[in-house]
């Protein structure tokens, strides 16, 4: 049966690109029947060293994003990773499985470490092998993720792959990344070419998912464009990443494709088509960001549901855990 898992990691707030690129279409999976896992992935967060009383504010605000949004906790399995023990036990398995040429290839790690390879923690180079964990441990079949994960969801076929290839079972499933739908890769603001992340030194680079109406609308405002107008056809836009990146937006913030916002908008000039699109976003993302609100005064709700979630969350785990355990030849008695 198919099984979706996928997970966000509390560093920092949510984005516009964490919204559009993953929780909108975790919701849509949900809805549509799919029996789903969404994980707060506290564990990758701390590759990197996390300000623990922020930590815990981050991972609340994950869960409260995910909820707000439409995450069901009764529907689908809420959690945040490390209170599921077995994430880090598979992952040290894996860890003896994925080979360091592997690794090597991963464009994030490169990205993040710069020059700076030698000063990151072994964990953060760790880290696509914990994600395959994370997905495996529960045999999860589909992975929506943004277009920037793609390389870690095909290294997690890989190690499944391998595993079973070197004990001779067919135990883990190759998993498949999804990743559609017109907001994948959402840019950042001020520079087309760059993903939309976190992490991003401005904040006018990004939509947070808590902006205020008014902040939304003057980011969009101040967002980078070329003078040229809205183009009546798609292919105009391809050499025109700030534009493309708006209209990208537009579409996925009202369930669209690009053609019809061009089809619609084709010929409008940036005065016209900047509050427009303002206006959407605040329409969509004001009652999700009043919502996170009321769930993050209320933190021991969220950790009742995180709790909640676990133990579910361990009842698939622990099967899977141990029969992987029993097929690497470690006892357990
Ligand atoms: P993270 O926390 O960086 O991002 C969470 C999700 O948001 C997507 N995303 C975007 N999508 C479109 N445009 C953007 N600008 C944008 N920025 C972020 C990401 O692609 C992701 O889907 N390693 C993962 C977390 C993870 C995970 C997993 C995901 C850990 N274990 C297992 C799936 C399955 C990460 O750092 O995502």
């Amino acid at each position: 049966a198919p099984r979706v898992f996928s997970g966000i990691k509390p560093s920092g707030g949510l984005t516009l690109g964490n919204y559009l690129g993953a929780i909108k279409r975790f919701v849509e999976s949900q809805n549509a029947g799919t029996e789903s896992m969404f994980c707060v992935v506290d564990m990758h967060a701390i590759t990197v060293w996390q300000d623990p009383v922020e930590l815990r504010r981050a991972t609340r605000e994950v869960a409260a994003g995910y909820i707000a949004s439409g995450i069901d906790p009764e529907r689908a399995i809420l959690f945040n990773q490390s209170q599921v023990s077995q994430h880090a036990e598979l992952g040290w398995i894996f860890n003896c499985v994925a080979r360091l040429g592997w690794m090597n290839r991963m464009t994030q790690f490169k990205e993040k470490a710069g020059k700076n390879a030698e000063k990151q923690s072994l964990g953060l180079y760790a880290y696509p092998s914990l994600m395959a964990a994370d997905i495996l441990l529960y045999h999860a079949t589909h992975v929506p993720v943004g277009e920037d994960q793609k390389q870690h969801v095909e290294l997690t076929r890989d190690i499944a792959a391998k595993f079973n290839h070197d004990y001779g079972v067919d135990f883990f499933p190759l998993t498949s990344p999804v990743i559609d739908g017109p907001a994948t890769r959402v840019m950042n603001l001020r520079d087309g070419t760059k993903k939309m992340s976190k992490s991003g030194e401005s904040d006018m680079e990004r939509i947070n998912m808590t902006d205020d109406a008014d902040t939304i609308a003057k980011k969009f405002k101040k967002a980078r464009t070329d003078p040229a107008p809205l183009p009546e056809t798609l292919e105009a836009l391809k050499d025109r990443p700030e534009a493309r990146n708006l209209v990208d937006i537009y579409a996925a913030l009202s369930d669209t494709t690009a053609e019809t916002v061009i089809a619609e908008h084709g010929g409008a000039g940036w005065g016209q088509f900047k509050p427009a699109l303002a206006d959407l976003a605040v329409e969509r993302l004001a009652p999700i960001a009043t919502e996170m609100r009321r769930l993050m005064d209320e933190p021991a709700e969220i950790d009742r549901i995180l709790g909640r979630g676990a133990e579910r969350a361990r009842e698939i785990a622990a099967p899977i855990l141990s029969r992987t355990y029993e097929i690497v030849g470690l006892i357990r008695s």
